[in-house]
């Protein structure tokens, strides 16, 4: 074998260059060119992580009490919000998956949680999708200056060559989609080749306590383009949600090894990036709500109640008719109207019905039944429902309103929000009068159309 040819790489921004210099002539960067030995391929292969894990990887017991205060000791990102959806912050040697639409922000956000976590410890951030200059451009927009290590690459050898070498504390690679490995035979992009990524990815990050981040795109369909596969890799899996159009963006944690799943955690895209919201509760909110066709709900999203409102339209078919529902469970749409045929006599069967959740925001929360159902009453006979009620209540096959979890919670952000009445499963409504708000229990759907049909 040919002897092994030496270069020298600059630790900053990883560019190779054949003589040693003071200065990067990349990213000018001082005294940041380390010497390491070029090996051909086949070699390199042979020394790759899978190999010196097994080498450098001493398998060890720990004891419960150990892992557990690994659990606990977690450290903060600087961004509160995003701490609590992580649940209480990050976990040496975890790996996150982020996701979300392109442009939605999740370079933004890496980078100003990197700002943050650089203050105190080395990280690198990989990206295989914008130039030097474009990320530099983008931290000069958000102001930051602290010394993150950067590298544009996107093969997997190389970068765990430069990890070795710089042993950061926090990687981030964005994205998993751009990245290969020499080690799959597969091609650039595909499935295989992220899948192989990712596992070499954290195989490294297990191995050396590193916390990894892996960010990635999703596709259309709203699945991580490709690989699923890749959630159940990671310890948790963090999705933005909200359209890139609007001013606002969510992040749920989908799964988490260490934390509550469903957390939320609501943030501003303003000229210096990602601003988070700790009282999201009312941008959920349209600022108009005098038409007919709006209801304002509580729902529970992780640990917080947000007001949402509710838009349904419903017009006459011209062709054939459509149901469409946006943020909301498109399956219990058809039931709600079923419902709505069944006890409460209103036929929708010759009309197109389309009902939103306001703000970009996607719920499962069955409280929003009763919002979904007055909303589309209200558009259907154009009766316009007070801007000071707010209600929630599951419904049942039967056309009973259902009782929900954290009922007085939901009450007290009305209230908190300064709503003066609120329309809410019987079962709910607590025993004790609470001051500043009408309670209205309803048992049946019935009920709930009569008092606006009686008003
Ligand atoms: P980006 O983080 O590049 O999205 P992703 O990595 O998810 O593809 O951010 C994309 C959008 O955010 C882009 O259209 C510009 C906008 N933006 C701001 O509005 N303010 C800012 O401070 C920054 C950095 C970006
Ligand atoms: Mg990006």
């Amino acid at each position: 074998m040919s002897k092994d040819k030496i270069q020298f790489v600059c630790i900053d921004c990883g560019a190779n260059h054949l003589k040693w210099m003071g200065q990067c002539s990349e990213c000018g960067a001082w005294n940041t060119l380390k010497e390491f030995k070029e090996t051909p391929l086949k070699q390199s292969i042979s020394q790759s992580p899978s190999k010196t894990a097994i080498t450098a990887f001493k398998p060890n017991v720990e004891s419960l009490q150990e892992v557990k205060e690994m659990i606990t000791k977690r450290q903060s990102t600087g961004i509160s919000e995003f701490d609590r959806t992580l649940g209480g912050g990050l976990v040496d040697g975890s790996v996150l998956l982020l996701g979300g639409d392109p442009g939605i922000g999740k370079s933004t956000l890496i980078l100003q949680i990197l700002a943050n976590l650089a203050k105190k410890q080395s990280v690198l951030y990989v990206s295989g999708e914008e130039s030097k200059s474009q990320i530099s451009q983008r931290a000069k927009r958000l102001g930051i200056d602290e010394n993150i290590a950067l590298l544009t690459e996107t093969n997997i050898e190389n970068i765990l060559m430069i990890a070795d070498e710089i042993t950061p504390k926090i990687m981030v690679i964005d994205s998993i989609q751009t990245m290969m490995s020499a080690l799959s035979v597969s091609a650039a992009g595909s499935v295989s080749q992220v899948r192989d990524s990712a596992q070499q990815l954290t195989n490294y990050a297990k191995r050396t306590n590193t916390i990894l981040f892996l960010i990635g795109h999703v596709t259309k369909e709203g699945a991580l383009a490709g690989p699923r596969i890749l959630e159940h890799m990671v310890d948790t899996v963090l999705y933005f949600e909200g359209d890139a159009a609007g001013r606002y963006r969510l992040i749920r944690a989908v799964k988490n090894r260490f934390g509550a799943v469903n957390e939320l955690s609501v943030f501003a895209m303003t000229q210096q990036g990602l601003k988070q919201i700790e009282n999201p509760s009312a941008i959920f909110l349209s600022s108009d709500r005098a038409t007919a066709g709006s209801v304002v709900t509580v729902i529970r999203e992780g640990s917080k109640p947000l007001l949402l409102e509710i838009q349904a339209l419903v017009d006459n078919t011209s062709g054939q008719f459509k149901r469409i529902s946006v943020g909301l469970e498109q399956n219990r749409l058809a039931m709600q109207l079923a419902i709505l045929h069944k006890h409460g006599g209103i036929i929708t069967s010759d009309q197109d019905v389309f009902v939103n959740a306001v703000g970009g925001i996607k719920t499962s929360d069955t409280a929003v039944d009763l919002a979904i159902i007055l909303a589309i009453f209200s558009s259907l006979s154009n009766k316009i429902i007070d801007k000071d009620i707010v209600v929630f209540g599951e419904i049942g096959l039967t056309g009973e309103v259902r009782p929900v979890y954290n009922g007085e919670e939901r009450i007290l952000e009305a209230i908190k929000q300064g709503f003066k009445k609120v329309i809410l499963p019987k079962a709910n409504t607590p025993k004790n009068n609470i001051k500043g708000v009408v309670l209205l229990g309803v048992e049946t759907l019935t009920d709930a159309l009569n008092y606006f049909l009686s008003e």
